[in-house]
């Protein structure tokens, strides 16, 4: 049922409010006078101290969930002190790579069906790690055969491309960063300002969802384009690789997403006066770099379209010469939430426009259930 919308896809990106807090329904506590604030993963509650003392974190998965884990990365690596190594599921089954017996495996998957990801599943099983699933569907197979697993609970997602779940999935992995550094008294402080950033970002992502219209301009804008590219880094390369997913999956238009720190190893040579560039430029660690960024695709007369913190845009482009999207800010590592909004509605915008299949993208299944 689509009830006010006209496609799946556009009511799945405006009920990111509601999605995001049923994901974290029951699981955040505020606790009380002596109990600090603190995150509840019923599914995990047996296995959280196997996990915090495994030797590596290993995110599994393919498509948005690969880039969901990617944008959890560092929350993940920062709060655990773990390392953590990513993967694409079917690139770890061709190289048969190395997993061990002391590494958590943490398998991310709406669908919970998907082939690649179910392959790599077994092939960590066999390896003996610890298997951890993400899905967003009860009783699915990567849920079955996982050893534990923490359900993304964003609802029924019937458009082929992914979008509450992403938003979900980069949620719950925020919690279970929370969750396996909750034994570090030098984090407390952080984990706290994290837990009320995750209370408040529904209304957030309210916030940025006004900016339905200005993407839609946007897209008007872009709508002959055959091309796009997306540069990020730090929290928001993940937001550079999904939003270019969005668009290339949907409005059939070319994008790539870039990590902004490879911008002078080659991608530099494509920039001229044509070529739209998205550049994510929200305030985090990272900031003063993405202004060096954009001052030098600036130089090189790059056309470009800055998403940058509310109030930063004279900061970030220089003499007004490109165009600004401005989006609240949030705490760092929950940031891609928020980034990744305005590049989901010009994706359908951008679609819609082209007179395309917007839920049902050709040569495309919702889950990929054959190799
Ligand atoms: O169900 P899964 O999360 O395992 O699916 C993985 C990919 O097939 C999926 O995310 C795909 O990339 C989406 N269509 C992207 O919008």
């Amino acid at each position: 049922n689509k009830g006010n919308y006209e496609h799946y896809m556009q009511k799945e990106i405006h009920e990111q409010p509601e999605s995001l807090t049923t994901t974290m329904r029951g699981r955040l506590k505020h606790g009380g006078s002596c109990k600090g604030k603190t995150v509840l993963l019923g599914g995990l509650k047996e296995h959280i101290k196997t996990i915090r003392q495994s030797r590596r974190i290993v995110f599994i998965g393919c498509g948005t969930s690969y880039n969901a884990a990617l944008a959890a990365r560092p929350i993940i690596e920062e709060l655990s002190g773990v390392p953590v190594t990513m993967e694409i599921a079917s690139d770890l089954v061709d190289r048969q790579g190395p997993i061990y017996r002391e590494d958590t495996a943490v398998f991310v998957s709406q669908s919970g069906e998907t082939a690649d990801t179910l392959l790599a599943l077994e092939y960590a099983l066999e390896n003996g790690a610890l298997c951890v699933g993400i899905t967003n569907t009860v009783g699915s197979a990567i849920a079955r055969k996982t050893h534990c697993g923490i359900h993304i609970n964003a609802g029924c997602e019937i458009g082929v491309a992914s979008t509450k779940a992403y938003t979900s999935q980069i949620v719950v992995m925020a919690m279970l960063a929370l969750a396996i550094g909750d034994d570090a008294i030098s984090s407390q402080a952080r984990r706290e300002a994290i837990i009320d950033g995750l209370f408040d970002l529904p209304y957030k992502v309210r916030e940025v969802l006004k900016l339905d219209q200005e993407m839609k301009d946007l897209a008007k804008l872009l709508i002959s384009e055959q091309s796009l590219l997306v540069f990020g880094r730090g929290y928001n390369f993940a937001t550079a690789l999904e939003g270019a997913l969005k668009v290339k999956e949907v409005s059939l238009m070319h994008s790539e997403g870039i990590l902004a720190g490879e911008m002078k190893h080659g991608p530099l040579a494509l920039v001229d006066e044509n070529l739209p560039i998205i550049v994510i430029a929200t305030r985090d660690a990272c900031f003063s770099k993405q202004q060096s960024v954009i001052q030098q695709l600036h130089a090189r007369k790059g056309r470009l379209i800055v998403v940058c913190t509310k109030g930063d845009a004279a900061s970030v482009c220089p003499g007004g010469s490109c165009r600004v999207i401005e989006v609240p800010q949030v705490e760092d590592c929950l940031q891609p939430v928020v980034n990744i909004i305005p590049l989901q509605l010009l994706a359908y915008h951008l679609t819609v426009l082209r007179g395309y299949n917007v839920d049902q993208p050709r040569n495309l299944a919702k889950s990929v259930t054959t190799q």
